[in-house]
């Protein structure tokens, strides 16, 4: 799908996409990170620009080139991550979480390289705490039906139920309007330029997206967004 045969139907509306993975520090020049390129968030900021809307992204660490016409606020741990996409949030129409963001994060960072010392003994362990859901933030404090509030999730299926299942509860946990389920193994989901994704609305709406490029998943989540729009584009 080119730029040029794309609707306008987000001409007027405000979007905040995070992307990207949050990295949480344990010293000056280590920190717990994850896989995430990018890739499928800054495809969205640019389909959702292509179609209209003025766009935020807030980047964490992206392994690929930022698209041309968005405003780009560059974060690092999941708590400064919360604050851009909460800053930004009151005054936007929809707001995508697609960044990878840390579950948890080291319980003290030192201010000084972390050192090996003669008695094994004594190598440090790394006590973990948890950092708040920014998600679960954003539809707990939205003011009315605004803004539209879209999760991913990124499951493999377990004893405890299919990707279907896990992806169905998350939706109900988190509250949110619509989530982008992916399943994830060893060569799907992160890094690749394909993905394969099933979206799930709080209305009980499921809607398959095979194997297709991440430009032609960000349209087909802006196809399922813009129904949702209720209130008048300024
Ligand atoms: N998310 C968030 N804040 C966090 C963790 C996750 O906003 N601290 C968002 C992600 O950006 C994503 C959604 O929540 O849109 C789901 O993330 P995921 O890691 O799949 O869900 P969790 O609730 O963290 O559950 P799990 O235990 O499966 O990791
Ligand atoms: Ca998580």
């Amino acid at each position: 799908l080119g730029s040029g045969s794309r609707p306008r139907d987000l001409e007027g509306r405000r979007v905040v996409v995070s992307a990207g993975g949050t990295r949480e520090p344990l010293d000056p020049v280590r920190f717990l990170g994850n896989r995430s390129s990018g890739r499928q968030g800054v495809a969205l900021a640019a389909a959702a620009a292509a179609r209209g809307a003025r766009v935020t992204l807030v980047a964490a660490h992206l392994e690929v080139p930022v698209p041309a016409g968005v405003e780009v606020v560059g974060v690092t741990t999941a708590a400064e991550l919360g604050e851009a996409v909460r800053a930004r949030a009151a005054g936007s129409d929809v707001v995508v979480m697609a960044a990878a963001v840390a579950d948890f994060r080291p319980a003290t960072r030192t201010s000084t390289k972390i050192k090996k010392s003669d008695d094994p003994a004594r190598d440090p362990v790394v006590v973990l705490e948890r950092n708040p859901d920014v998600l679960a933030g954003l539809v707990r404090e939205r003011v009315g039906a605004a803004p539209v509030v879209v999760g991913f999730a990124a499951e493999t299926g377990d004893a405890s139920g299919s990707v279907l299942e896990h992806g169905r509860a998350k939706l109900a946990r988190k509250g949110c309007d619509l989530l982008v389920l992916n399943e994830v193994g060893e060569t799907r989901g992160f890094a690749a330029a394909t993905n394969a994704v099933t979206l799930l609305g709080a209305d009980g709406s499921e809607r398959e997206v095979p194997e297709a490029g991440k430009d032609v998943v960000a349209d087909a989540v802006w196809d399922a967004v813009v129904p949702m729009l209720t209130s008048p584009a300024t």
